[in-house]
């Protein structure tokens, strides 16, 4: 067994893991970071999208968002469709300014991970058998085999940023968190084609045969979302089916949805999730790690950065004059915005969904909640406001 050490251990090179240990390098904090599946895996897997102003920001302060800023994509509105129109939500002039911009999770993964290795910090992919050991002392460790060897990694803090399936949350012993969830009875089948995006700004479509998104990666690539069942079935969905589902859908009279090659597919079940506190003694949870929104809000990836700079300012505080207030108030800090994004979420989601039973008096109750948020400027500001990213701790 060979044992290193570091002041943070980091599980998890996902944004959460990656951005933190860039924002920790910066501050002259030693940290490592375990990985358990391959570089090429994390690099193709295609999530998120939109990037709040702030985290834009964030990242260009950071000095890790030249290529965000050269090819990300900024958007000033969003459209509501139902009912057969679209009604255009101006976030830039209802939030203050603020915009959001399209640049895809991967890519700020791959530049993330790009500088972490030019910098020659330690970053391990394909770990296998992550554990974490001794929470309650002084220095937890992580265990794992690495090139066929057991490693032991000593660490004065673990930062738990491996997502929702992860190790690190499960390891806190039983009684100490409360979690709070909702399962929704529908999923996402998304995809991403090689076609010009048929629309300037994302289509966020209400429909009787269920909600469609029409967003992108770039002027070339599209990335289209339709409702589907959490557990959905890939193999019955030919090509055909879905440009036909999403043509349904999102059709409008005098528009057409440009159809290409399908670059890649998936589903994706929908919940809401949160635990309480984020953190236990030494180790602190960031990220999907510790919750989870629906898809609709567009939250996830930018509530997992708000937390590791949050994370990264305590920590760096700490180690500069030993003061632990920063890291007392972490959890209770980034709650407050992950509970608004939850609720933000879950109201987008219930908004825009086809209930289970399409129950006339959900739909109803659906379409007169569009109505007011596309007609009434207080609604449409709260909506923006939030797409956008409160301005909040
Ligand atoms: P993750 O990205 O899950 O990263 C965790 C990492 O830990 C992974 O690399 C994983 O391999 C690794 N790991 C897991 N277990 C272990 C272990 N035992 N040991 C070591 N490593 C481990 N969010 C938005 O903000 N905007 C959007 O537009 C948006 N759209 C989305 C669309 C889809 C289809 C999906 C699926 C998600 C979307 N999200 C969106 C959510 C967003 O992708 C997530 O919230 C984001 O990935 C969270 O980042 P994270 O680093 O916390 O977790
Ligand atoms: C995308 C994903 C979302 O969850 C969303 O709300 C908007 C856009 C996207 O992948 O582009």
């Amino acid at each position: 067994m060979t044992r290193t050490r570091t002041q943070v251990g980091i599980v998890g090179a996902g944004p959460a893991g990656l951005t933190l240990g860039h924002l920790l390098q910066l501050e002259g904090i030693d940290t490592v970071i375990l990985e358990d599946r391959s570089r090429d895996h994390i690099e193709a897997r295609i999530r998120a999208g939109v990037i709040e102003q702030a985290i834009v920001d964030l990242l260009v302060e950071a000095g890790a968002g030249e290529r965000l800023q050269r090819e990300g994509l900024v958007h000033h509105g969003i459209e509501l469709q139902f009912a057969g129109e679209r009604h255009r939500i101006p976030l830039s002039d209802l939030a203050g300014g603020r915009a959001i911009v399209i640049y895809g999770q991967t890519e700020i993964v791959k530049d993330l991970i790009r500088l972490r290795l030019e910098a020659g910090c330690p970053l391990h992919f394909d770990v296998e058998d992550v554990s974490v050991h001794g929470l309650d002392t002084e220095r937890p460790l992580i265990r794992y085999r690495r090139e066929g060897r057991d490693e032991e990694l000593e660490c004065e803090v673990i930062a738990g940023c491996d997502g929702y399936h992860g190790v690190c949350r499960p390891s806190i012993p039983a009684g100490v968190l409360f979690e709070f969830s909702r399962e929704y009875p529908f999923g996402w089948l998304g995809i991403l084609a090689e076609v010009a995006p048929s629309s300037d700004e994302l289509v966020y479509a209400h429909h009787e045969r269920g909600f469609a998104l029409s967003s992108l990666r770039s002027p070339e690539l599209s990335r289209l979302y339709v409702q589907c069942s959490p557990d959905e079935d890939l193999a019955e969905w030919p090509d055909e089916r879905i440009w036909d589902e999403l043509q349904t859908r999102l059709g409008l009279e005098g528009w057409t949805l440009a159809e290409g090659p399908i670059l890649e597919r998936g589903v994706t079940g929908m919940r809401s999730y949160v635990c309480e506190p984020m953190r236990y003694r030494r180790l602190f949870l960031a990220g999907d790690a510790a919750h989870i929104v629906p898809p609709t809000g567009a939250k996830g990836l930018n509530l997992a950065l708000h937390d590791v700079r949050v994370l990264a300012e305590a920590l760096a505080d700490w180690s500069r004059s030993g003061s632990t207030a920063g890291l007392d108030a972490y959890s209770d800090t980034c709650l407050r915005r992950v509970w608004q994004a939850e609720h933000f979420s879950w109201w987008m989601t219930q908004m825009l969904h086809r209930p289970e039973d399409h129950d006339p008096f959900d739909v109803r109750l659906q379409l007169s909640q569009l109505r007011y948020v596309t007609s009434s400027d207080a609604a449409a500001r709260s909506l923006a406001e939030n797409y956008v990213g409160l301005e909040m701790v």
